[in-house]
């Protein structure tokens, strides 16, 4: 038997399935820069960062060296009662990098689930307003608070907290109400407002959370007026807004944060994955009268550990000194204009869509009807997956691609990673996948 699968039975006996979106047999033994390599020495190119974690790629050296200093300094202390320098100097830094001029303050956690478990909690009590609104497709954690606002199937199909409201996303390739953009006029928006927004009630409205992309929800990217129209709307009824940038924040959108491109300022914002370079760290920014309104309130014993805030302090240098905004821009256009360039060669793509460096690719078993081609996406990742290429499927469907290499991956691991791809995509299409090997795989 091979290493993978001796590791991957041990797994079984050991790790309950409850923690596992498997979509081909790895396990991961080191990582360097967009290469991950497994147990048996196996090389990969990396184009999930991990579930955009790896932003700046595995194992980057300053990251590194950052977190060696604080190991010697202080591994731990705990900042609820036992303030510590990094977690005070990473606050400061996030509220001078966010959006905003008004005066905010900072929360620390752990993963993304707890920031928007945050948002769940804290919202109403600073409001005073019992009512919260999110979105169809939306993925915002698997913790009681951060489900319940939620609209993505994986987090639907548990029966939630109350006094939440989802409404339509704008997934323009499939819209909701079956129109066209932009000749709708956003139609979706004006229902928002009059039928869901202002039936809530809006004056028992606390907050509306959004992610500026859906990501999880299929790399949905909404039309340009959709979330500063959907801010205005908030203001004019006394909403607060919450925008959710664990996955899209931190660079991958060629903007720091991928609320920046609506020209608008958040209330709140709730970050983690990629804001230590994979060590556990996650945050909410907010206005200081909604973070200082309740008392002792939402707090965790490893909240603002030390060694994930030196961590996310050298991330966040690295991305302004080294330009990675610009790069991931570049790179990003870049995939999609070769992505484009192969779509009318393979029928099973329907729509290709993404800003910056986080991309998706729809399959589709005809244009036409847009059935979602769920199955051959799984075959897909796998194919791609058995010639070297990580990647991972998302959406309300299970059948868009989703790509999100590190941000400073380099041009010949691009190429080689497009060039993967296609082959994997040409095979899936000339049924030339071993489906049975597939089929072990359940995915999401
Ligand atoms: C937009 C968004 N919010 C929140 C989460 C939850 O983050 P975590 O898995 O770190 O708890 C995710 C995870 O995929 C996400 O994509």
């Amino acid at each position: 038997m091979s290493k993978v699968f001796e590791y991957l039975e041990r797994e079984e006996r050991t790790i309950g399935k409850v923690i596992g979106i498997r979509f081909y047999p790895i396990v991961v033994d080191r990582a360097s820069g967009s290469k991950v390599w497994d147990v048996e020495g196996r090389e990969y190119i990396d184009f999930s960062s991990q579930w955009a974690v790896t932003n700046l790629g595995h194992n980057n050296l300053e990251v590194i060296e950052a977190v060696k200093k604080q190991l010697e300094r202080l591994v731990f202390s705990s900042h609820t009662t036992f303030p510590n320098t990094v977690g005070i100097e990473l606050a400061e830094r996030l509220v001078e990098i966010t959006p905003g001029d008004f005066k905010k303050k900072v929360w620390f956690g752990l993963t993304g689930s707890d920031a928007n478990e945050f948002i769940y909690k804290i919202m109403p009590i600073y409001s005073n307003r019992r009512r919260l609104l999110g979105f169809q497709g939306s993925y915002h954690g698997q913790t009681m608070g951060a489900l319940s606002l939620s609209g993505h199937k994986a987090l639907t199909r548990f029966i939630g907290f109350p006094n939440t409201i989802k409404a339509p996303y704008p997934y323009c390739y499939r819209c909701p109400f079956k129109q066209q953009y932009p000749e709708c006029g956003l139609l979706c928006l004006d229902f928002i407002e009059n039928n869901v927004i202002d039936n809530a009630p809006p004056e028992d409205l606390s907050a509306v959370i959004v992610e500026p992309i859906q990501s999880d929800g299929g790399v949905v990217v909404p039309p340009t007026e959709f979330i500063p129209n959907l801010y205005k709307i908030c203001k004019d009824r006394g909403i607060s807004f919450v925008v959710d940038e664990v996955k899209v924040g931190f660079g991958r959108t060629g903007r720091f944060f991928a609320v920046e491109h609506s020209n608008i300022a958040p209330d709140v914002i709730s970050m983690a994955k990629p804001m230590a370079s994979g060590f556990p760290l996650s945050a909410v920014v907010g206005r200081d009268e909604i973070m200082d309104s309740a008392l002792a309130a939402h707090l965790f014993t490893s909240s603002a550990h030390p060694v994930s805030c030196a961590a996310s302090l050298a991330t966040i240098n690295i991305i302004l000194r080294d330009k990675i905004l610009e790069k991931a821009s570049r790179i990003g256009e870049y995939i999609l204009k070769r992505l484009n360039e192969i779509h009318g060669e393979h029928r099973l793509i329907g729509d290709i869509r993404g800003r910056g460096m986080i991309l998706g690719v729809e399959l589709v078993k005809d244009h036409r009807s847009k059935t979602p081609a769920a199955f051959e996406t799984a075959c897909l990742v796998f194919r791609a997956y058995e010639l070297g290429l990580l990647t991972t499927y998302v959406g309300t469907y299970s059948n868009v691609i989703e790509i999100t290499p590190p941000l400073t991956i380099g041009v010949e691991d691009v190429e080689k990673a497009l060039e993967i791809f296609e082959k994997a995509l040409d095979d899936v299409e000339k049924d030339r996948v071993d489906k049975e090997k597939v089929k072990k795989f359940s995915g999401w």
